[in-house]
């Protein structure tokens, strides 16, 4: 008795030593959710209520079952349907009323979608292993720098912190929880920008606020908010952190802004960071060589234009694994993007090819493309691969878009995708694949050696496929399509016809490679 007693005391002890929930208390400016709330293991966390969907981050340990529970509050009655994407997780949920429960050991980003409300984005990321103290040697705590943290007046105090911690390499700026209004950040060589859980960093939305960077013609005058100093190394900004750019009310201004900045700079890395509300590109690492983003998260509005998650621009050596990026425009691209053209966008060097990319681990909501090479084919693009990805809704599921630049796209993957739904642009392309070469105005370029590898194709959409060169200098050649399943079937595509690829003019040298199944070739149909 005694004994079984003490076993239960110990094991108590263990699970509350070893295995928690961490919820991030929800900002002031910040609204709950009206539609949902959210118990994991019994416990309360902070919805967050948004334009699109609503969201709720937490972070968890992995390895035991832990329940998630949510409610539905706006409707008093009984659930009727449900997902939960990405459908291929062995999640297995159960209805209980106004209620929808799962257990789950690891940590994921899903979006769940119940009966016609709005989806609830729920980001768990792992317990953080990485958090230093908020003061302490090598530590830079911004409210020493009088950094204000109610969000009352734009404070200057984080860049002050920042330029202190450079002096000394290696240090660490700690912000704590709290609302920061900041001017433009520059992040210092070789320093750490820490956002610890509950805090957001605010773009004031005014342009005076700013240092202006840029003019886009089609919009506006945009800045860089948060940027990398050129011809830095080693800097990395990390956390459970939010960055908020307070997009929709700065396009309202006719401003605009890149988020977050990695520009010119070496060994860049980003951790654990929700990025939200973008006004223009979210996060751009641009000529950046060797950068890893892990457990990124990037909610941005479907009501803001051309705010696409993440681009990697003219950089070597970038990956991007375990991230959410949910957006109007594209959530996962590359470009090599004209210097001093359209825009006046102030790169450090002369323009640069882009190669080595990966984006694995990820989950894609958006009007545009899921995931995508382009538009801007400017230098050459080799070696890019998009695998273990979920679509969740998309114009595009996946694609190839040589629409500006003379350059080659070459060595592109796109490997074991599953895209679940195409409704997401009724206007758009509206297919699961496009691989094309278009006149934008400013040159054409050929599409060469695609491989596109266990890809789920639920939908493909309303419009047909492309797989399109432009002209006999401009084609699309060397596509290899192995095990490509549409619309539910068992057996992977055999044919351009079975995968609705209708549009196939100046594409040459397509096979297939499925396992299993004899391996066939077809040159163009066109
Ligand atoms: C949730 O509760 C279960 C059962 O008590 C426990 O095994 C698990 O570790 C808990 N999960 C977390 C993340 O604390
Ligand atoms: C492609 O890029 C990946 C990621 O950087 C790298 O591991 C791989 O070696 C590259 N492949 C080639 C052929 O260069
Ligand atoms: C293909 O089109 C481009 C752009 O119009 C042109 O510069 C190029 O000469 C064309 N190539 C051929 C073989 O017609
Ligand atoms: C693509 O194919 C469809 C149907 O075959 C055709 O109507 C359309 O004009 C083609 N689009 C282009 C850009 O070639």
């Amino acid at each position: 008795m005694l004994f079984r007693t003490l076993v239960g005391v110990l094991s108590l002890l263990v699970s509350s030593a070893y295995c928690e929930v961490v919820r991030y208390e929800r900002p002031s400016i910040y609204d709950k959710s009206a539609h949902f709330s959210l118990q994991v293991n019994g416990t309360e966390m902070y919805t967050v209520s948004y334009a699109g969907y609503d969201y709720v981050h937490l972070s968890m340990d992995q390895g035991h079952p832990t329940e998630f529970r949510i409610k539905t509050l706006s409707q008093g009655s009984t659930i009727k349907s449900y997902s939960i994407t990405p459908k291929q997780l062995p999640i297995k949920a159960k209805v209980e009323g106004n209620e929808l429960v799962w257990s789950m050991e690891k940590v994921h980003y899903l979006i769940v979608k119940i009966d016609d409300l709005k989806e609830f984005v729920i980001v768990v990321d792992p317990t953080e292993t990485n958090a230093p103290k908020s003061k302490g040697t090598g530590i830079f705590n911004v409210l020493d720098y009088k950094a204000d943290n109610t969000g009352k007046t734009v404070t200057t105090g984080i860049q002050a912190a920042m330029d202190a911690a450079a002096k000394q390499p290696g240090s660490i700026v700690y912000v704590p929880a709290g609302l920061y209004q900041i001017g433009n950040l520059m992040l210092r060589s070789k320093t750490s920008l820490y956002l610890a859980g509950g805090s957001v960093l605010r773009f004031t939305g005014k342009a005076s606020d700013y240092k202006k960077l840029y003019h886009k013609s089609d919009l506006h005058d945009g800045t860089w908010w948060i940027q990398t100093e050129f011809d830095s190394t080693d800097i990395k900004v990390y956390g459970r952190g939010t960055i908020d750019g307070n997009g929709y009310n700065t396009r309202q201004n006719k401003y605009m802004a890149d988020l977050l900045v990695p520009v010119g700079t070496k060994n860049f890395r980003c951790d654990g960071v929700l990025v939200r509300d973008s006004s223009f590109w979210a996060v751009t690492p641009i000529q950046v060589e060797d950068a890893l983003f892990t457990n990124l998260k990037i909610l941005d509005r479907f009501d803001v234009t051309q705010n696409d998650g993440i681009d990697v621009v003219e950089s070597t050596r970038v990956t991007v694994r375990r991230a959410i990026a949910i957006a109007n425009d594209d959530s996962f691209s590359t470009k090599t993007w004209p210097y001093k053209t359209g825009t006046t966008v102030p790169y450090p060097y002369q323009p640069r090819p882009l190669s080595d990319v990966v984006f694995e681990n990820t989950v894609a909501w958006t009007k545009c493309y899921g995931y995508k090479v382009g538009q801007g084919v400017h230098q050459r693009q080799t070696n890019v691969t998009f695998r273990d990805g979920t679509v969740y809704a998309a114009g595009v599921g996946i694609g190839i878009h040589h629409l500006f630049g003379t350059e080659k796209a070459t060595g592109v993957t796109f490997q074991d995708i599953d895209i679940e739904n195409l409704a997401g642009s009724p206007g758009g392309r509206g297919t699961w694949l496009a691989v094309w070469v278009a006149p934008g105005g400013r040159g054409v370029g050929p599409i060469e050696d695609v491989l596109i590898k266990n890809i789920k194709a639920r939908d493909q959409g309303h419009k047909n496929g492309f797989l399109q060169g432009y002209n006999a200098s401009s084609k699309v050649s060397g596509v290899t399509f192995s095990d490509v399943y549409m619309l539910g079937s068992t057996k992977p595509a055999t044919s351009l016809k079975q995968m609705n690829l209708l549009n196939t003019s100046y594409s040459e040298n397509i096979n297939f490679a499925n396992s299993n199944f004899e391996a066939l070739s077809c040159t163009s149909i066109a």
